[in-house]
């Protein structure tokens, strides 16, 4: 990622306009995956917030991975600030060799990452590898509903560029990009679509 400052992004973004925005994604991966406890990857989870916030409403036992050393640092950091340290846990790895074994992880989840990943289709053949058979995988980036979305853009008035280029990563990255990854990758999965956000969501069979 081009000129990524891991501790303005924690203290401006993270903890400022997205604030909002990880509670909410992280319930509703909860209720979409019925996953709630074993082993979850927050992949490309910068300082951490949807880990973190996927501990709190959960019994899961979380690791924040991600290639920035700043980013493991203030994830480390940021799980402590929470009270959640005991079930979190942060790696410095990319996407594309994610360090876990073959059918380790019940849960792999990302938000607002995929789009800098160097190669995407490693990336999502390596999130295929370490879940679990029956494990799921939630993927893509969104900000949880419109009307936060719309309280983020509020907020954000001040710089037209920050929408421009959020419009442009989901018009390079449309559904079809990913669905055809997918199929490249035998991965029988789904790409939801809705103003809030774009999810490639599927789980690994139980038998494969
Ligand atoms: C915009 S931030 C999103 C952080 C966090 N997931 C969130 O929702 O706020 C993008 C993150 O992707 C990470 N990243 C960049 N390239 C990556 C790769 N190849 N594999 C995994 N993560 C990567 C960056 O280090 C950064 O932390």
């Amino acid at each position: 990622m081009n000129n990524f400052n891991a501790s303005e992004y924690n203290e401006k973004v993270m903890k400022g306009h997205f604030r909002k925005i990880y509670p909410v994604i992280a319930g509703q991966i909860i209720e979409r995956t019925g996953i709630s406890s074993g082993k979850c990857i927050d992949l490309g989870g910068g300082p951490g917030m949807l880990g973190i916030s996927l501990a709190s409403i959960s019994d899961l036992q979380v690791t924040i991975v991600d290639p920035d050393a700043e980013c493991v640092r203030l994830a480390l950091e940021n799980s402590k600030e929470q009270g959640v340290q005991d079930r979190v846990n942060a790696v410095q790895a990319p996407a594309e060799s994610i360090p876990f074994d073959d059918d380790s992880i019940d849960l792999v989840a990302s938000r607002g990452s995929i789009f800098f990943w160097k190669d995407q289709p490693k990336g999502l053949s390596e999130v295929y590898r370490v879940l679990r058979p029956g494990g799921w995988a939630y993927i893509g980036g969104g900000f949880g509903t419109l009307a936060l979305l719309q309280e983020v853009q509020a907020m954000r008035a001040d710089d037209p560029d920050w929408d421009r280029q959020r419009r442009e990563r989901m018009s390079k990255n449309p559904p079809e990009h990913y669905e055809t990854i997918l199929t490249q990758l035998g991965i029988d999965g789904i790409v939801d679509k809705s103003e809030a956000g774009t999810w490639i969501v599927f789980r690994k069979p139980l038998e494969s």
